[in-house]
């Protein structure tokens, strides 16, 4: 009989199961891990935050909140926010209470919770140690830890010197015992080898899906080369590598979600609306023949490659869980594959490095940003709205 979880009997197991079921886990699927420093693994699927932070649709913060024990309950243990995901990181250290209550101190001891270090755009001239260690101590506090798990720094300008300094600060309150691990998101490879000279990078989130490869060969092989985790966003763009968007007419760029508007920009690089259906009339094809749905053979195909530690999926609450799950109950052949890929092949972008097109401040996907989030301070995306997005 055909083995129905191979990677979960590869990779080492972290338990869970389905809440579902008499309200206890009944381990319906494993969902694997993967370490990333010794002593320090995570689950293959990391829930995401932004969804939760506004700009998504209303969010009731309550139901969030359970929903993240239950994510917990099926093996879904680590956690990504950023300090500028507005009201997030609180909601996780209510979570972690909520946690602790009910399903006791080992449970609560196996998540990890990995926030991002966002300076703000206008803040990054001169940052000195003492503002890195205020915006630290504020996700402490907000996140009700004494140490921060992973926090993944990000720099909105490389035109402005001082992120192998700001890193060194992050370095230095690792030192100090504030964080135990050091991540960088969205730079690129040249950064990146300048980071790890500096210090111990164990992650980089980027964005890497069946529509956006900007991040595999050279990123991805110096980040092998450097022993950097890779973490992957825009697994499903946003919702759009589902079968909500099979066969629709093109939508155009207008969201009031703005996830949605930057993801509809990738799917304008990658060939547009018309190659687009044609990749999720593909997916839909290889989820009949798996039994699977569009979205779980999208996280399935990025899961797979040798690129990719970990996957982030953003879903506001767990009437999405079950359908993340199906990604780890199906294998793809190799005629999937190669369907895919012959879809795949046909793309014209994004290209360039590693978040270069959204780096280009008066560029359509630069324009959409929020540079200045911590400080509330929101005038380079005002300016921006005053041009189209697309
Ligand atoms: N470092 C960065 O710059 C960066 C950028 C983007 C994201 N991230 C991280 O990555 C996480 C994921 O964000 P993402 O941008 O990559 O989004 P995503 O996971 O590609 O898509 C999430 C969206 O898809 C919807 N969705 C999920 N499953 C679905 C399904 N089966 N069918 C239809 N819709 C489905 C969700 O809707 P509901 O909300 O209704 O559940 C949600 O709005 C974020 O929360 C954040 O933690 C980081």
């Amino acid at each position: 009989m055909r083995d129905r979880f191979p990677e979960a009997r590869r990779r080492d197991r972290i338990a869970g199961g389905d809440p579902e079921n008499g309200g206890r886990p009944a381990r319906a699927t494993e969902v694997p891990g993967v370490a990333v420093r010794p002593g320090y693994s995570v689950s293959r699927i990391i829930k995401g935050g932004w969804q939760l932070s506004g700009d998504h649709g209303a969010v009731d913060a309550d139901r969030a909140i359970f929903d993240m024990v239950r994510f917990v309950d099926a093996g879904v243990i680590a956690f990504d926010c950023a300090d500028i995901y507005a009201g997030v990181e609180e909601m996780i250290g209510r979570f972690r209470a909520v946690l602790a209550r009910t399903r006791g101190r080992d449970a609560l001891d196996r998540v990890k919770v990995h926030t991002k270090y966002v300076p703000d755009r206008d803040s990054l001239a001169g940052l000195t140690l003492r503002d890195v260690e205020a915006s630290i101590d504020r996700s402490l506090m907000r996140l009700g830890l004494d140490r921060l798990d992973l926090v993944q720094f990000h720099w909105w300008d490389y035109a402005v010197s001082g992120y192998v300094d700001a890193a060194a600060h992050l370095g230095a309150l690792r030192d100090k015992g504030k964080i135990d691990l050091i991540g960088v998101t969205n730079f690129d490879a040249e950064r990146l080898a300048e980071l790890c000279g500096a210090i111990d990078v164990a992650t980089a989130q980027v964005q890497y899906s069946l529509l956006d490869r900007r991040a595999s060969e050279d990123f991805a092989a110096l980040a092998k080369g450097k022993q950097v985790s890779l973490f992957a966003y825009g697994v499903l763009a946003g919702g759009f590598l589902s079968d909500v968007w099979l066969g629709r007419p093109d939508p155009g760029f207008d969201f009031d979600n703005r996830s949605l508007v930057k993801y509809r920009l990738i799917i304008e690089e990658f060939g547009g609306w018309a190659l687009f259906q044609d990749l999720l009339a593909t997916l839909r094809a290889v989820a009949d023949r798996n039994g699977s749905d569009v979205s779980a053979v999208a996280l399935r195909v990025t899961l797979d490659s040798p690129d990719v530690a970990a996957t982030i999926v953003g879903s506001r609450y767990a009437n999405r869980l079950r359908r993340i799950l199906r990604a780890f109950e199906i294998e793809l052949g190799s005629g999937d594959r190669r369907e895919i890929e012959a879809v795949r092949r046909r793309s014209t972008g994004p290209r360039g490095p590693v978040y270069g097109l959204e780096r280009e401040v008066e560029g359509r996907h630069g324009r959409i940003m929020k540079y200045n989030l911590n400080n509330g301070d929101d005038r380079l995306a005002r300016v921006a709205r005053q041009g189209e997005v697309a």
